[in-house]
């Protein structure tokens, strides 16, 4: 079986540390201050964004599947693609509904997952493997700023970016980031993305407080990554969880606010960061999106939205666009 699986890692222990540390020295330093949410995702992180996908709360998950049972066989077919890239793969368990309806082409021949997580990536991939006896597994484990072009660059190519993960970038970083993924695309290749859609705040805002504290969990699970990889003393508790809808820029703002004055120490940077009580740590965006933004985001970076689709609610929308 392991023939059938290849696993390039981009993030030796080097890599990971240098940019961790590159991060952390200038997003703590900022005012406000900032982290990027790519050091959400250790293997517990991973497991916690598990978690969340299956909150009734979170609904963009079960929409973003009801929209891929629907509509894979028309993906499969408009696409003619052999190989699926999916970017930021994670369990990859929507995946297989897009593996299925490949497969019933007869074009399917490999899968490229991408992700900064080795630990998912590997385990879905045996998985995937055990469920798809014809499949060839070529894994990136990568960082979207820096490794798309390391991606494998045989077979008509349909790049999936699923799970609203383009709402995590400001749009200056999504224009950046768009335009890196279409470089590595062949013209006719497709790109299939999913976007979560503005809708009533109320609902936008329960989806990222579930009264279950996961979302909370997963958004201080920085901290503990900080606090293992470059000796941080965070004190998770002394830190709560904050998500609004940002109405001008149309995305959840997701920050930790600190509920006491305090000092932490990085230890591996010899960093000392003063923290005000009620000061904000931003963690990430979750932008949403109305479909006119998404046909002039892609058109912007050369491709043609040809498809739109939603769930029943019009909660979420997956496009496929195709590179001229
Ligand atoms: C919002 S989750 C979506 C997961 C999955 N695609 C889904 O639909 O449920 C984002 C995924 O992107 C990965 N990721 C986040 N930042 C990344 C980066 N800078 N480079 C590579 N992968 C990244 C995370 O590990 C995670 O699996």
């Amino acid at each position: 079986m392991t023939s059938r699986l290849r696993v390039d890692n981009y993030l030796d222990a080097d890599y990971f540390d240098r940019a961790l540390r590159s991060d952390v020295l200038a997003g703590l330093q900022l005012s406000p201050k900032k982290l990027p949410p790519k050091w959400f995702y250790d293997d517990r992180g991973s497991e916690l964004f598990e978690q969340i996908t299956r909150l009734d709360e979170y609904y963009p998950t079960e929409a973003e599947r009801s929209i891929l049972r629907t509509y894979a066989s028309d993906i499969a077919r408009a696409s003619g693609a052999d190989t699926l890239v999916e970017l930021g793969s994670g369990a990859a368990d929507k995946t297989r509904v897009l593996l299925d309806g490949l497969s019933q082409t007869g074009q399917l021949e490999r899968f490229v997952p991408f992700d900064v997580s080795e630990g998912i990536l590997r385990s879905s991939s045996r998985d995937l493997l055990e469920e798809y006896p014809e499949l060839t597994i070529c894994g990136v484990v990568g960082d979207f700023e820096h490794h798309l072009g390391k991606i494998p660059t045989e077979g008509k190519k349909l790049t999936a970016l699923l799970g609203g993960t383009v709402g995590n970038f400001d749009p200056d970083l999504r224009r950046r980031f768009l335009h890196e993924i279409v470089a590595g695309m062949t013209p006719g290749d497709s790109f299939l993305l999913g976007t979560d859609l503005v809708k009533d705040i109320d609902r936008l805002e329960l989806a990222y407080n579930d009264p279950s504290g996961i979302t909370a969990e997963f958004n201080k699970n920085v901290l503990h990554v900080l606090n293992d990889r470059v000796a941080a003393n965070f004190d998770p508790d002394q830190f709560e969880h904050y998500a609004k809808f940002d109405t001008d820029n149309e995305w959840i703002d997701i920050r930790l606010r600190s509920l006491t004055d305090q000092d932490v120490r990085v230890a591996e940077l010899d960093l000392d960061i003063h923290f005000a009580e009620g000061e904000f740590l931003h963690t990430e965006i979750s932008a949403k999106f109305r479909k006119e933004k998404v046909a002039a985001e892609v058109a912007e970076v050369g491709l043609e939205l040809t498809e739109w689709w939603t769930d029943e609610r019009g909660d979420y929308a997956l496009s496929l666009s195709v590179l001229k």
